[in-house]
């Protein structure tokens, strides 16, 4: 949620001016949210501008002419509202009084209001209703004591409760921005001409202009000017920064659209590439999670929305395939396994961002208890794979587009590769089964590639007619469950259509009774023992009137017979079918979007990265 830039430049040292830079890098953080935007640049006489108003990117930076602006201290900011409607007065930067320092902030402050009653006894003004312009009059209230701005940072912190990602500048102390993370992501750009560095929420935002980076962990703060980082933890002191520089592999353009009219649609089309790429990055760290499954007595897994279901795809297979008994839960639910989830406990967290905060907390309350804890992510150096005992990326790329596709394949992708390797393990699959099992999952990146060619005109067609539509609904069993729930969750987030995923079997106990003439059920078949007995709940539908789209196996006749649009889908095991089958689910969700007159990178109320429990 939120989209911090800040950036820092000596003369000379770059050719645009920092404005336009600064619209640039943001622009690459739009999916984190986009309701309001605005910047403080420290101009070459050393004076602050301060500008801000409600809207995306595009329209505020014509508006407020973004790209005029110079100097050499810059942070920008586009928002996901948490406190406070989005307007121009509480989009960011925030001020202080004296109109001399500027705050940007991502993540939520939770004793705001105990500092604000605090700061307005003592004489501050406030003129928005967010949490963040706290940090601002705080951080002038400290000065007031005669120590530095980074002084008076450290101490704002202290007082702080909740999660925050910060970059500030003040007009007293030119030629620096001042950050702190808390649970809220920050990563510093290493410029790669002398005389630039960046500090932003995600890698992203610089890449077109560094790819050495430092990801920050909690508790660290410091400053960056044009040619240094400063960087200490508020308990452990200064920390070599030396040793904590990467260099990524994301090429500026794996996170441009390349051609395409939306990221998503670029996503979707990435996938067979992304597919491979976590298929040759499978390494050691994913044989030692196959391993820890294969001695476990139990497995949990957690993730939030896309990830979830990818969670629930895992679940299923480590029944069916390890014998092991698996619980999938919703991050956010963490409650209902609070008692029994115990020491030496398995817990799988999947999440693509690997800084979701619901993920992020069940992860810390797991560790509390003393299991032990495996990431799945997309991201290198996130949150939860730095706070997990193991690590496994599914290296998909960045994905920009707020509703996950790439990520969600490359995910199933990468837990049934772990998952067959510990049935491997356990004994339950012979090593020549295995080697078979895992020639098939080699062949998905060509076979998904296929089927986007072959899907994508039919899945165009019927969007005409699914945006006319109010309601939907998604049926399958068993694996095929969590398929028709993500089909559901995608239709639902772009194309803004009631949808709704049910076990085909459930339909009859109560769904079915809003079925009318007209109304569209999705059905989902896999080459599983339900192939024939979902047939029946077909019927039902279709007796009520029902219009029946089905994605299923091409020789599934008898399915295809009885519906009134097919999506024949090459026939593989069940188990690999996961990964194809949701492809037409993305193209219809995307087309309908369309068809609908939205735009799919970027649907309402929602943020790519999700920072707020
Ligand atoms: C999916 O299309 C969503 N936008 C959303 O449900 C997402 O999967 C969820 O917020 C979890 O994100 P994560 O994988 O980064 O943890």
């Amino acid at each position: 949620m939120c989209g911090i830039i800040g950036i820092v430049v000596s003369k000379g040292a770059i050719k645009e001016r920092l404005g336009s830079v600064l619209r640039k890098c943001l622009k690459n953080l739009e999916y984190r949210g986009y309701d309001s935007v605005g910047f403080a640049i420290i101009n070459w006489n050393n004076e602050l501008i301060v500008r801000r108003s409600k809207g995306k990117i595009d329209e505020v930076s014509r508006k407020l002419g973004f790209d005029d602006y110079d100097g050499h201290t810059g942070i920008a900011h586009t928002r996901w509202a948490t406190h406070g409607k989005p307007s121009d007065v509480n989009a960011h930067p925030h001020i202080d009084c004296t109109k001399k320092i500027a705050v940007v902030h991502n993540g939520v402050i939770e004793n705001y209001q105990e500092l604000k009653r605090e700061l307005l006894m003592k004489g501050h003004v406030f003129t928005s209703e967010t949490d963040t312009e706290v940090i601002a009059h705080l951080i002038e209230e400290y000065k007031k004591k005669g120590i530095g701005t980074y002084e008076a940072l450290k101490e704002a912190i202290r007082h702080l409760k909740g999660a925050y990602a910060l970059a500030v500048i003040d007009k007293d102390e030119p030629g620096k921005i001042f950050f702190a993370r808390n649970t809220s992501p920050l990563v510093i750009g290493i410029g790669k001409n002398e005389g630039v560095m960046f500090i932003a929420s995600d890698i992203p935002a610089f890449l077109e202009y560094t790819n050495h980076v430092i990801v920050l962990n909690d508790g660290e703060i410091g400053f960056i000017t044009s040619s240094q980082v400063f960087l200490e933890h508020i308990n452990y002191g200064i920390v070599n920064v030396n040793e904590r520089i990467r260099v990524v592999d994301w090429t500026p353009e794996m996170a441009k659209k390349a051609g395409y009219p939306h990221y998503m649609l670029k996503e979707i089309h990435e996938q067979p590439l992304a597919l491979s790429s976590t298929l040759a990055g499978i390494g050691s760290e994913a044989h030692k999670l196959a391993e820890l499954i294969a001695s476990s007595k139990y497995v949990y897994l957690t993730g939030a929305g896309t990830s979830y279901h990818a969670c629930l795809i895992a679940e299923y297979l480590l029944n069916d395939l390890v014998g092991i008994k698996a619980t999938a839960f919703i991050a956010s639910e963490y409650g209902r396994f609070r008692k029994s989830i115990a020491r030496n406990d398995l817990l799988i967290a999947v999440s693509q961002s690997g800084e979701t905060i619901d993920t992020l907390m069940a992860v810390r309350r797991a560790k509390n208890k003393g299991a032990i804890i495996a990431a799945i992510s997309n991201v290198i150096d996130s949150a939860i794979p730095r706070e997990s005992h193991i690590a496994v990326y599914t290296r998909a790329g960045p994905e920009i587009g707020v509703a996950a596709t790439k990520t969600f394949t490359t995910q199933v992708l990468l837990l049934t590769w772990i998952i067959i390797k510990a049935a491997e393990i356990k004994g339950e699959l012979s090593p020549k089964r295995t080697s078979e099992m895992l020639d098939l999952l080699k062949k998905i990146p060509d076979i998904v590639n296929t089927t986007i060619r072959i899907t994508e005109p039919s899945a165009r067609k019927i969007s005409s007619e699914i945006a006319l539509k109010t309601n939907a609904y998604y049926l399958g069993r068993g694996l095929a469950v969590p398929i028709s729930m993500e089909g559901a969750l995608k239709l639902k987030e772009i194309a803004y259509i009631h949808a709704e995923a049910y076990p085909a079997g459930e339909s009859k106990h109560g769904p079915i009774a809003l079925v009318e003439e007209g109304f569209p059920v999705f059905f989902t078949i896999l080459s599983d023992e339900y192939k024939d007995l979902i047939i029946a709940n077909i019927e039902e539908m279709r007796a009520r009137g029902a219009w029946i789209i089905t994605v299923a196996p091409k020789d599934h006749e008898k399915a295809f017979s009885i519906s009134s649009f097919a999506f024949k889908m090459p026939r593989l095991e069940y188990w690999a079918e996961t990964i194809p089958y949701i492809i037409p689910y993305q193209l219809i969700a995307y087309y309908t979007s369309i068809t609908r007159g939205y735009d799919p990178d970027k649907p309402r109320n929602l943020a790519k990265t999700v920072t707020v429990e």
